[in-house]
């Protein structure tokens, strides 16, 4: 796998009176790793939960690969995502958040329990899985959820601010050692 093209072209987001997002095009190329840099307010979160189908645009369209998904469902994108925060279940361990969205698509359990544990030894977790979020710290946290974003082996990873300050060092390192995915990351511009 290689990774998807991602294709935004002229995507808009309103709510209410409020632009969040206003003519924004944007293009990856397969295996491809895009840092969009804002300040604060400038509409990288509303971008990227566009892509992922979190959020529909107001106008504009979103290609993955040679498919329109402006309209598909979240789960049916095959985008791995770290949100900006709440980024685990809380009341589920380690190991069953990682394996969530692998149960989510019917993937059978012995496959799931290794897959779950190659991606927390991506992360550096191999040691946690069974510990709950609130015993792990914050980089830690957000490790799990670069695990579980990367366990389905998705082709368009995204990343919204997590793992902030080693962010594009740690994300390659992860890279190199997973299967490539296309990737783009909102990172605050004063960084
Ligand atoms: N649900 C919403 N309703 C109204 N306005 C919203 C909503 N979500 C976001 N906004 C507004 O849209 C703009 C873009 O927000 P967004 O979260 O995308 O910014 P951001 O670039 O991710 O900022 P930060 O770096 O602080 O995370 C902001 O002005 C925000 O107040
Ligand atoms: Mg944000």
């Amino acid at each position: 796998m290689k990774g998807e093209r991602v294709t935004v072209r002229e995507i808009v987001k309103r709510y209410g009176s409020v632009t969040a997002v206003e003519g924004v095009s944007v293009d990856v190329k397969a295996g491809e790793f895009l840092s969009l840099l804002g300040p604060s307010g400038s509409g990288k979160t509303t971008l990227l939960m566009m892509i992922a189908g979190f959020e529909l645009p107001t106008a504009g369209l979103i290609e993955i690969g040679a498919t329109d998904v402006t309209y598909v469902a979240p789960n049916k994108r095959n985008v791995g995502m770290v949100f900006q925060k709440y980024a685990l279940f809380p009341h589920m361990s380690v190991k069953d958040n990682v394996a969530f969205p692998l149960r989510m698509r019917k993937i059978d359990r012995a496959q799931i329990a290794r897959r779950v544990g190659e991606a927390l030894a991506m992360v550096q977790l191999d040691a946690y899985g069974s510990r709950m979020p609130t015993q792990l710290s914050g980089g830690q946290q957000q490790r799990v959820a670069l695990a579980r974003a990367l366990v389905f082996e998705p082709p368009v990873l995204l990343m919204d601010e997590p793992l902030a300050r080693s962010t594009r060092n740690f994300a390659n390192s992860c890279r190199s050692r997973s299967r490539h995915f296309s990737s783009v990351l909102a990172l605050p511009s004063s960084m």
